[in-house]
């Protein structure tokens, strides 16, 4: 039987909730497909710098180093905002993100067509979307150095090298090859001279790949585009910062921030979390919606365990559940036969596995 060691980093707020509903499903797909997970629970961010006085711990980067893949949930919250910056709860996000190499960020947005009704915008401009977007992970403003403050003044670097866009420009056109073979790089060209090199790397790489359509896209066009005409897209290709705030506007498109999963891979260890936050203002209610949690242990599933019929099953048990009408609050429209806690969804997708 497969043995796998999963490093299982439960976070902050709703992030213990979601997490653990995650394990329900792991472990009902686990017994079905015949293998075996091993979890290592490790602490992150706020709930980590509560014990140990740093959010990411030696023995957490120990762990996940040490594993086949770390499932994380979220982190931070109020409590920590005021701490020193290499303090806070994100920090540690960051610096594991980096120590892993993870500088490849998949965040696929897609449209259930039973979720048509939970998204803000018209079914008809929706219907169909199905976006993975390709955020840069590593580099750019989030960790270009010098940054500084002080009172009067502050200052950040948005930096990139060939290298670094290069390899994610990469990533970015072999999964185009497995989907509509269009990459729409999103930059700000017109401004940043990062991006205009954004450009210049990704052209060349473009070459490789003459199946492939390459497009450019300002990023406040794209920003505008995605709630216009959201089908337009297929892969997104962009910065850290960028695709930070795109995958979220990306998310609403689908109907809830609560359901888009992510992949942060490129090294020897993926991170598979879901693309929210740790919504500290519902924390503890059982409202929190553990989907795209569920939806990134599928990834992991598929992306770091090669158990790919494992993470079909899951995907189709998400897609099943949400066909049978069950609905947390947050994707609960006219059409939701039963509003469940987070409990009750994560119960209801492990039956169905
Ligand atoms: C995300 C989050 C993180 C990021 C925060 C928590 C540091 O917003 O994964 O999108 O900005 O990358
Ligand atoms: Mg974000």
């Amino acid at each position: 039987m497969n043995k796998y060691k999963i490093c299982v980093i439960k976070g902050d707020g709703i992030g213990p909730e979601i997490v653990d509903e995650t394990i329900k499903v792991l472990d009902a797909v686990s017994h079905k497909f015949n293998f075996s997970l091993e979890y290592d629970y490790k602490l992150m961010g706020g709930a980590a710098y509560d014990v140990f006085g740093e959010p990411l711990p030696d023995e957490t980067l120990q762990s996940a180093l040490d594993s086949d893949a770390v499932l994380f949930g979220a982190i931070g919250g109020a409590k920590w905002d005021n701490l020193p910056r290499e303090k806070r709860p994100e920090s540690g996000l960051l610096k594991i993100r980096k120590a892993l190499g993870a500088f490849a960020n998949l965040r696929p947005a897609v449209i259930y067509d039973e979720l048509i009704g939970a998204s803000s915008l018209k079914p008809e401009v929706i219907q169909g979307t199905d976006i993975l977007v390709v955020r840069e992970l590593t580099g750019g403003i989030y960790f270009g150095q010098p940054r500084q403050k002080d009172e009067n003044s502050a200052y950040n670097t948005m930096i990139y090298s060939a290298d670094e866009i290069e390899r994610i420009a990469k990533i970015a056109f072999e999964a185009a090859l497995k989907r509509d073979k269009k990459v729409c790089m999103v930059d700000k060209a017109n401004v940043l001279e990062t991006s205009q090199l954004w450009r210049e790397v990704t052209q060349e790489v473009a070459k490789d790949y003459p199946d492939v359509t390459l497009e450019y896209m300002y990023v406040d066009n794209a920003a505008m585009q995605l709630v216009r005409n959201p089908k337009q897209f297929d892969v997104i290709l962009t910065e850290n910062l960028f695709g930070d705030i795109l995958s979220d506007e990306a998310s609403m498109v689908c109907g809830s921030i609560g359901l888009l999963p992510s992949a942060s891979i490129g090294g020897k260890v993926g991170i598979y979390e879901p693309i929210h936050g740790s919504a500290p203002d519902i924390a503890g209610q059982g409202i929190a919606n553990p989907l795209a949690t569920i939806l990134s242990a599928a990834m992991m599933l598929r992306y770091a365990l090669n158990q790919d019929q494992a993470a079909q099953a899951i995907e189709d048990a998400v897609k099943q559940a949400l066909a049978q009408g069950y609905r947390t609050k947050d994707i609960a429209n006219y059409d939701a036969k039963e509003i469940c806690t987070t409990a009750e969804m994560g119960s209801i997708v492990a039956g169905l596995i």
